[in-house]
């Protein structure tokens, strides 16, 4: 089975005091847990503060984002291995960084190849939005999303997939566990197993991400298509974090 794993990302949030004192709170309440992964996605200036501040717990760190480039005149960005020597995943292809800053599915394969050759391993977003969703086209897009992705990348070892309907980021509505499997096994994994075959499409974490809360979290790993959750906004908060994670691992039977 796929490894469970919760990544937290913290978006454009956070003081740096506030990150010191949240990657410290997590340190104590999340940092000694065997069989899942938890992950925390900082802000760039933040990673070496919070890496430093769980070091010698097993929690990973992540970047939200990274240029695919490997270095040269390239203002503002930052490169494969600049990420690689603070973290252990990076989130690619982010709903928001495709709406907002022209992500498209061309940039987001660059940034996975580029992600696999430096050590890190790609949390791939990807979901549909509201229209999309109405027009009928969610398969077709996450489908075209997923592939793209991977296109040219010939093993599933260090990939984890998430996904995020684009309606459900942020809205506190988040989709029904059902709806979200329907995709998850139906599409994602249906895309990795005739990619990689099984077993390797197999143990590729699936984390639903979109309005995760320690509430809502229960009935989505339930699924067994559903490893984890990538979780935005209750992320932030030390309480809620910690139970999701205890709560994913609990109902995937790990400690
Ligand atoms: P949310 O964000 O949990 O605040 O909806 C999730 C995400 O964008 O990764």
């Amino acid at each position: 089975m796929a490894r469970p794993t919760v990544a937290g990302n913290w978006k454009m949030n956070t003081s740096l005091a506030e990150a010191q004192s949240l990657a410290s709170a997590l340190k104590v309440s999340i940092g000694d847990m065997n069989g899942i992964s938890r992950v925390l996605c900082p802000p760039f200036p933040y990673l070496t503060l919070v890496r430093e501040a769980v070091a010698g717990s097993s929690i990973g760190i992540s970047a939200q984002n990274m240029n695919y480039q490997e270095k040269g005149a390239f203002t503002g960005e930052v490169a494969p291995n600049m990420v690689a020597e603070l973290c252990d995943y990076v989130i690619l292809g982010h709903s928001e960084r495709r709406a907002l800053y022209g992500e498209t599915d061309e940039s987001v394969n660059l940034k996975v190849e580029a992600a696999l050759k430096v050590g890190l391993k790609p949390i791939i977003c990807v979901g549909e939005t509201l229209a999309q969703r109405e027009a009928g086209a969610a398969e077709s897009i996450i489908e075209k999303q997923i592939t793209k992705a991977l296109d040219g990348v010939d093993k599933a070892g260090d990939l984890v997939v998430a996904y995020e309907p684009v309606w459900a980021i942020g809205t506190g509505v988040p989709a029904t566990p059902e709806l979200a499997a329907e995709i998850m096994e139906g599409v994602i994994q249906r895309c990795l197993i005739s990619l990689y075959g099984e077993p390797a499409a197999l143990e590729v974490p699936l984390l639903y991400g979109g309005s995760v809360t320690p509430d809502s979290v229960q009935g989505f790993v339930e699924q067994a298509c559903i490893h984890g959750a990538l979780v935005g906004g209750a992320s932030l908060k030390i309480d809620d974090f910690t139970q999701i994670i205890k709560t994913v691992a609990k109902v995937k039977g790990v400690s």
